[in-house]
């Protein structure tokens, strides 16, 4: 579909702005492998580009509303450079969700991609470019995954999405509209992809799925596997240190995931699990299938086999007729859990979800002084557990630099940021390293140590 614009010339710089979730990175990050090797760069950092890709997130309200202020910005940017606006392509989810809308009311968009069609980026940019504005919502049957360009090169740490979709209808989310059905990539592609990420740098592999834990597939003997198999065929690449995965439902927390924590060394003593609310009533109300004892035997299964593992939860204030009371069940849970950390939201009702039509909507100051007391008492646990490491030694994968020479920034196997300095390590430290080092800070939201090691 498309409609006649004036013709421009071939971009050659482009930039991708992703918004929302780590898959959302993800997906940015291959739609700059398919420009680059289309014979696009990436714009260097504050020039402008010609190209510029919004790919964004529908989780919440006020997305749609950003990308309408970021579509303004660009193209006030450009008009008072005194230069052409540049092509303007939104994808993501609220490009699924409002791509007619987003057409309609902002004519300087050029096209607009789904997150499952956006391999087609190239052939959209070609009708583009000769004046059309292009649309592609659709979720077709092959995959964009088999379209992709392969890996070319990245970071200490990288994101692999290995299944994508979900099928739970949680009365509150857009997901299911806006990603479509479950659906979980081969296992062979994914072992090509991981080997790929891990030749050009990668120590630290994210397995990336809305319902993460619910992949399946069959391994290169032919036999059914869950999430575990995979986990346990990717730790056997030797360069690669590090596993993790999210996001997880409870319901798809499999016996043999739960074994791996316990058996497998890189599998990092890590669960994000989202629970939602500490009402079974409120649960019932969200279609979450599983109630709150039933998640509490839950993590006490996956601590009997890795007792240093780190919690992680998501949790939704002011759902529809959630009471005080309700709520209370909500703090006392995340009390009985001792999170090492978790993200809470307030709740945002989404067109077309069961839960935005529901009785009982929450005023918005009665949602604030609850995500403000769930934040209190999130971060009083996330300090608490962050001090609980203060003396210990930690191994810590170097990620990046920090601000000033000599300042080293990685990760702990709890997903704690971790700052040191190098002056005092026998050799200084190259990204990817793994260096041991001893906290002697510990902050809110992160820690602060001395090296001792640096272990390869
Ligand atoms: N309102 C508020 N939070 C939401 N989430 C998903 N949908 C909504 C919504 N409509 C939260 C859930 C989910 C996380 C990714 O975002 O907590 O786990
Ligand atoms: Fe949304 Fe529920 Fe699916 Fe998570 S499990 S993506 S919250 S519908």
């Amino acid at each position: 579909m498309g409609r006649a614009m004036r013709s421009t010339p071939p971009p050659q710089t482009y930039r991708v702005k992703s918004f929302g979730c780590q898959m959302n990175v993800y997906d940015g990050e291959r739609m700059g492998e398919l420009l680059n090797a289309q014979g696009l760069t990436p714009a260097a950092e504050g020039a402008a580009a010609d190209l510029v890709v919004l790919n964004t997130c529908h989780i919440r309200e006020k997305a749609a509303e950003k990308v309408y202020s970021d579509i303004g910005r660009i193209v006030k940017d450009a008009s008072l450079e005194g230069g052409a606006a540049p092509l303007i392509a939104v994808a993501g989810c609220v490009a699924q969700a409002e791509g007619e809308e987003i057409m309609a009311r902002a004519p300087a968009v050029r096209m607009v991609v789904g997150p499952q069609a956006y391999h087609r980026l190239p052939e959209m940019l070609a009708r583009a470019q000769a004046g059309q504005r292009v649309t592609d919502t659709d979720m077709p049957a092959e995959t964009k995954f088999d379209a992709l360009p392969r890996r070319r090169r990245t970071g200490a740490t990288a994101f692999l999405t290995v299944q994508e979709g979900c099928d739970k209808f949680c009365t509150y989310c857009v997901v299911p509209y806006t990603r479509g059905a479950e659906i979980s990539r081969p296992f062979s592609d994914l072992v090509t992809e991981a080997q790929k990420l891990v030749e050009t740098g990668a120590r630290e592999i994210t397995l990336l799925g809305q319902n993460v834990n619910a992949w399946t597939g069959e391994d290169d003997k032919g036999r059914a596997i869950g999430l575990d198999g995979l986990i346990r065929a990717l730790a056997a690449l030797p360069d690669l240190a590090r596993i993790r995965y999210t996001t997880s439902h409870p319901n798809d927390m499999s016996e043999g995931l739960i074994a791996a924590h316990g058996e497998v060394e890189k599998l990092m003593p890590f669960l994000h699990l989202p629970v939602q609310s500490g009402s079974d009533r409120v649960l019932r109300a969200m279609n979450r299938s599983h109630d709150v004892a039933g998640y509490l035997r839950l993590l006490d299964r996956v601590r009997s086999v890795r007792p240093d593992i780190a919690l992680s939860g998501d949790f939704i204030v002011g759902f529809p007729g959630e009471t005080e009371a309700e709520f209370a069940e909500t703090l006392a849970l995340v009390d009985a859990v001792g999170y090492a950390q978790c993200f809470s939201f307030k709740y945002s009702p989404r067109p077309g979800t069961p839960a935005a039509t529901m009785d009982g909507q929450i005023e918005a100051v009665v949602m604030d002084d609850r995500l403000r007391r769930l934040q209190d008492a999130i971060n009083r646990h996330q300090h608490a557990f962050n001090t609980a490491t203060l003396g210990k030694r930690v191994a810590v994968l170097v990620e990046r630099n920090g601000r000033h020479p000599g300042q080293w920034l990685g990760k702990s196997p709890w997903l704690q940021s971790v700052h040191f300095e190098h002056e005092s390590a026998g050799s200084e430290p190259i990204l990817g390293d793994l260096v041991e080092v001893e906290i002697v800070q510990a902050g809110p939201n992160s820690l602060h140590g001395v090296p001792v090691a640096v272990a390869a």
